[in-house]
């Protein structure tokens, strides 16, 4: 847009310094070409009379004229000179006989700067009338320049108007143009920002069109691959998770039965134990899969109910007054006024609770810290979970909602749980319509705050 304006100007200053000079170069040779055809005439017809019509003549054109004889004596003028004017214009034509008889004047024609006056100064002439004898004497005239300066102010004003049309319109093209150009990318950005965020049924529609066009169509493509990877991708977790339910709900049970059977030897009881054991792992680890995959399914149905949140969650954490003294680590749960009523869903956010809880219990060391902290705040809810646990690396932390994402890397870890379990705490408090912060220092502690809208 500035580009277009710069060179409007570029265009306009030039005309105007351009027209300047035609027009000062134009009136110059007018007045010479008079001055010089007078001089003619005079010498054709030497009388008074021929004075007398050049002198009228020039009354008409509004300029002032003197005839001046050899000695410079004015011999003949137009009207309404002032007698100071007079004595300046003698000056003027004294001085520059002087100047031409000496050679360093070669012109006959000056500008000579009027006081009061805005447009280009006056033109000053002088012409000497010479026959073969010599000089008779000389012709001046001051021409005004106002009357010819002013079409020039006038063409000037037209360009400037027309500059401005110009620039409205190629501002308007400008706009148009570029809304044209970036409104298909802009739709485009929208969508690739969609399709980021694992929305993948997106449709295309742009008004692009070449190697706009050809780019919309591949992302359409992408984003359609992307739909059916994804799709299959739940398809299978969910069938295997399905499928796996029924073998470990057997081994399970018959290891159980086996390892309380008389009769059998301790190696055999162990083993046994152990595969009991890995089973229930295997059971969890197959239900958290089972769960994600129907939550990213979008099978899941909440059903809320209005709570009163303290009295329900110090009873959830009675269950688990037992382990905290096995562990050794201290609970307190604290509102910042009672009877806090927030709408959820009972069971599910009983698992949200005990996952975080059951996370803080696993990565927190005996001695150790968790706090429960409930606040309301305009129409939201917030629950705060702190444990003063191992922490989170930094670098960790924005990878640890991904399902099977565990800090420590080493899958043989025992006490490890499944990496599922921030996936489904995450799935389930959107479900909820809420959201879920998570904040750790390594070595000190990690804080999660779940906050829910009061009435969902
Ligand atoms: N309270 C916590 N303190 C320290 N690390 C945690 C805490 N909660 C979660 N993490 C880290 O986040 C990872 C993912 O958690 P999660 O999805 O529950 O998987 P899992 O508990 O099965 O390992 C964990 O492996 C652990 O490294
Ligand atoms: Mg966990």
């Amino acid at each position: 847009m500035s580009v277009l304006l710069v060179t409007i100007i570029a265009m306009a200053v030039p005309f105007y310094y351009i027209s300047e000079s035609f027009y000062k170069n134009h009136v110059i040779q007018e007045v010479e070409n008079r001055l010089s055809a007078h001089s003619n005439v005079f010498l054709d017809h030497p009388s008074e009379t021929t004075v007398y019509h050049i002198v009228e003549m020039e009354n008409q054109e509004k300029v002032n004229f003197i005839l001046y004889d050899e000695q410079l004596e004015p011999v003949a003028q137009t009207d309404n000179i002032t007698p100071q004017l007079r004595e300046e214009y003698s000056r003027w034509v004294t001085e520059h006989v002087l100047e031409m008889e000496a050679g360093t004047f070669e012109g006959r024609t000056g500008l000579v700067e009027m006081e009061g006056q805005a447009h280009i100064a006056h033109i000053w002439s002088m012409y000497p009338v010479t026959d073969d004898e010599g000089v008779l004497g000389y012709m001046f005239i001051d021409q005004d320049t106002g009357e010819f300066n002013e079409p020039r102010v006038n063409l000037l004003i037209i360009l400037l108007v027309m500059c401005f049309f110009v620039f409205i319109l190629g501002f308007l093209a400008f706009l148009f143009l570029s809304k044209r150009l970036t409104q298909p990318l802009v739709e485009m950005g929208e969508m690739t920002h969609q399709i980021a965020s694992g929305k993948y049924n997106v449709i295309l529609d742009t008004k692009g069109e070449g190697e706009v066009k050809d780019l919309e169509n591949d992302i359409q493509s992408m984003a359609d691959q992307l739909q059916r990877y994804s799709k299959s991708r739940r398809e299978f977790l969910s069938h295997i998770s399905h499928d796996l339910r029924t073998p470990i709900t057997y081994i399970k049970a018959y290891s159980s039965i086996m390892k309380d059977e008389t009769g059998i030897s301790e190696e055999w009881r162990e083993y046994l134990e152990v595969i009991s054991q890995q089973s229930n792992r295997l059971e969890g680890l197959v239900q958290d899969l089972f769960q994600l995959s129907r939550l990213e399914e979008g099978k899941v149905e909440i059903e809320k109910e209005m709570t009163e949140i303290k009295p329900w969650l110090s009873e959830l954490l009675i269950q688990y007054k037992r382990t905290f003294s096995e562990k050794d680590i201290t609970c307190s749960l604290k509102a910042d006024h009672q009877n806090i009523k927030v709408s959820l869903d009972p069971k599910k956010f009983h698992q949200i609770v005990v996952n975080l809880l059951e996370n803080s219990l696993r990565y927190t060391e005996a001695g150790g810290k968790i706090s429960f902290l409930l606040y309301e705040k305009d129409k939201e809810v917030s629950l705060v979970i702190s444990d003063t646990g191992k922490g989170i690396p930094e670098e960790d932390l924005p990878y640890v909602w991904d399902r099977f994402y565990r800090v420590d890397k080493s899958r043989s870890s025992e006490n490890g749980g499944s990496g599922l379990g921030l996936a489904i705490v995450k799935k389930l408090v959107d479900l909820h319509g809420g959201e879920i912060l998570l904040s750790s220092t390594k070595g000190k502690g990690t804080t999660f705050t779940i906050t829910l809208p009061k009435k969902g």
